[in-house]
């Protein structure tokens, strides 16, 4: 079938999805997110990228999770996506969630990085104008700026959604103290922060452990979790050494030194901790984060369709014993 000619799934709100509600706003979330950091770049054709993002669509996965800089090269996945919502997805635009953030280098000179109210609206009108859309639903700041005032950051956020070009604001990977002060200048302009996007996953529990995630509940904001799979580390995928076709040997941002003997040993403990469960490692690493309820969605990236059915599998899951959670933190702490 064309792409052009794409029906979705009419049972892609019955299939299982299920949604969890963004903190204390209006928004639904499903508990699985796709994000386009990585697979969806230049190197990729229309179809490709099409493929993963329908089958997303049809499963009930209506929140896409983009960046400026995603590709490579840089804008390349908002392109790319920007030509699925002209050729595929456009009539479907009121179900679709579509993120994007700035704060990352972009473009060369004084003004295409950081943290500005020059560089972010800049930011912001290129990324329409890629993704073809006339606003996005949530923009991000995508990191925090230890240089420009957070006055002038934030009231750009709050400019941003009041000029109609988002719907709403998140904070990806700000620090405890700059987001305190980020959720509280939001709230008291009546543009509360939707959401906070830190990376969490069975190895890294960072934002548990520091708050963070307390902190977004606290505050009336959700939590997405961004790299659940650890980039596919937390996966059946190195077990037996590195695939051709794989993050690592694709030269992404995974690196062949992140798998140690150690971590390769805690790999494997977990992958035999998930076969008692009846569940691929993928499977049971996703349901380990939608466990904790302080969790919105996890953000899985996918570089085929049936990575992401496997990782859809993640909402059926069984619940987790008390024994089984304490076997995850033991592999966890192999050496
Ligand atoms: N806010 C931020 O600063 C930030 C930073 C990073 C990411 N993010 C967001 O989070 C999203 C997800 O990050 P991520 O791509 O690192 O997520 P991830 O889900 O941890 O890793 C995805 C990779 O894992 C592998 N994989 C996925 N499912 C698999 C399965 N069932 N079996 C075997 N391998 C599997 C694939 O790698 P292969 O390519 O090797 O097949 C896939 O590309 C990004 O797209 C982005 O939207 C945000």
């Amino acid at each position: 079938m064309a792409i052009s000619q794409y029906i979705p799934s009419t049972n892609r709100y019955s299939g299982g999805m299920k949604y969890r509600r963004c903190g204390k706003s209006g928004i639904l979330l499903p508990e699985i997110s796709l994000g386009l950091w990585h697979n969806f770049g230049k190197s990729k054709s229309h179809a490709e990228c099409a493929e993963i993002i329908h089958h997303a669509f049809d499963n009930g996965i209506t929140h896409f999770d983009l960046a400026n800089n995603y590709g490579p090269p840089y804008g390349a996945a908002e392109e790319n996506f920007g030509n699925i919502m002209k050729t595929s997805l456009h009539p479907f635009r009121d179900e679709l969630f579509i993120s994007t953030k700035a704060g990352y280098d972009m473009w060369e000179g004084p003004y295409g990085n950081w943290g500005s109210r020059k560089y972010l609206i800049a930011s912001l009108n290129q990324s329409l104008k890629r993704m073809n859309l006339e606003y996005v639903d949530l923009f991000y700041i995508h990191r925090y700026d230890p240089i420009t005032p957070l006055e002038e950051t934030l009231q750009t956020l709050v400019d941003i959604v009041k000029q109609g070009k988002a719907l709403y604001i998140g904070i990806s990977r700000w620090p405890h103290e700059a987001t305190d002060f980020a959720y509280k200048y939001l709230r008291e302009r009546d543009v509360p922060c939707l959401i906070f996007q830190g990376r969490y996953n069975i190895f890294d529990r960072e934002p548990e452990e520091s708050g963070v995630m307390q902190q977004a509940h606290d505050n009336g904001a959700g939590f997405i979790s961004f790299s659940p799979l650890a980039q596919g580390l937390l996966t059946n995928k190195y077990l037996q050494g590195i695939p051709d076709n794989s993050r690592i040997a694709n030269g992404g941002h995974l690196k062949k030194d992140s798998l140690t003997e150690t971590t390769l040993k805690r790999i494997k403990a977990l992958n035999d901790i998930a076969d008692s469960r009846g569940q691929s490692l993928a499977e049971m690493s996703l349901a380990w984060i939608l466990n904790n309820k302080l969790i919105t969605s996890v953000i899985v990236g996918a570089s085929s369709t049936t990575q992401l059915s496997q990782n859809l599998k993640a909402i059926d899951s069984m619940p987790f014993s008390e024994e089984e959670l304490e076997k995850i933190n033991v592999a966890c702490s192999l050496i």
